[in-house]
């Protein structure tokens, strides 16, 4: 069967990034069932026999108008499909999708017609946010890690920066790799604009949010790069809980380490 794909390596590539990282989530515990989704901005990969493909959906609302997006492309996990499927067949449990000239509406081009994911409104308000103040990132990621949702359900870590803090002190590089830290946003509905729309808040600050009981949300330049600063959270949380699994509160790296570090990493505050 035709494919997007075909003879075009510089799209497939980013596409097969996704299909490694959707194979990771799996295996790490992080998506059972359908959980998570995965949106990537391929606008740069678009030529005019692409540009010109007839849609092969109903026009859909986004359920917000994006003024950034307008003409932009997008692959979409499907919704409903599940990690696991994905990561060997990315076409098949995914599609791209093309941005109408209204901002609010979307059809589906390519290869066949899979409905995005039930976040769409978040991963493109967060695409439009990015595009918006200029920023290269391609890739949003929103997955559901065990330990940092489970810490979550403790009050006292939803104060801002508690969580940002204690991860980054278990381990140097958790700082060094995830230097805007952890956003938490309260619980809101999945799927919602209101979800969506206090997940671009947050990511004024941050790279990576929690959704309150629900999941995480990261950008970055590509998938791999939004995959890793989930995965040096996690590692973080895990040591935090190895910890108070052996019956003690770790020490976590002292004002002083911390600030070592930072200079000599040149991280941000
Ligand atoms: P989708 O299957 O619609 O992508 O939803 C999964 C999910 O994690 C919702 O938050
Ligand atoms: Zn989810």
């Amino acid at each position: 069967m035709k494919s997007i794909l075909d003879n075009r390596p510089a799209l497939a590539k980013e596409v097969y990034k996704v299909a490694e990282v959707a194979g990771y989530l799996w295996q790490k515990g992080w998506a059972e069932r359908n959980g998570g989704n995965i949106t990537i901005n391929i606008t740069e990969f678009v030529d005019d026999e692409i540009r010109s493909l007839p849609a092969i959906s109903d026009v859909t609302p986004i359920g917000t108008t994006l003024p950034n997006l307008k003409g932009c492309y997008f692959y979409c996990k499907g919704t409903n499909m599940r990690m696991r499927d994905l990561a060997r067949w990315p076409m098949e449990n995914g599609s791209v999708i093309r941005i109408l000239d209204d901002c609010a509406s979307y059809v589906i081009i390519a290869d066949q017609p899979v409905k995005p994911t039930s976040e769409l409104p978040s991963h493109l308000s967060m695409h439009n946010f990015l595009i918006g103040k200029g920023s290269d990132y391609k890739a949003s990621l929103h997955t559901h890690p065990i330990d940092l949702i489970a810490m979550t359900h403790h009050k006292p870590f939803l104060e801002k920066d508690v969580l940002t803090n204690l991860l980054w002190s278990m381990i140097p590089e958790t700082k060094a790799f995830c230097p805007r830290g952890l956003g938490i946003i309260p619980y809101k509905l999945p799927s919602s604009v209101d979800l969506a729309q206090a997940t671009i808040k947050e990511l004024e600050d941050y790279d990576v949010v929690m959704w309150e009981k629900h999941g995480v949300c990261a950008v970055g330049i590509d998938i791999m790069d939004a995959f890793d600063q989930v995965d040096v959270l996690s590692k973080s949380a895990q040591i935090y809980m190895t910890a108070k699994n052996m019956g003690f509160e770790p020490a976590g790296m002292t004002a002083e380490q911390m600030q070592e570090m930072t200079v000599a990493f040149h991280l941000p505050k």
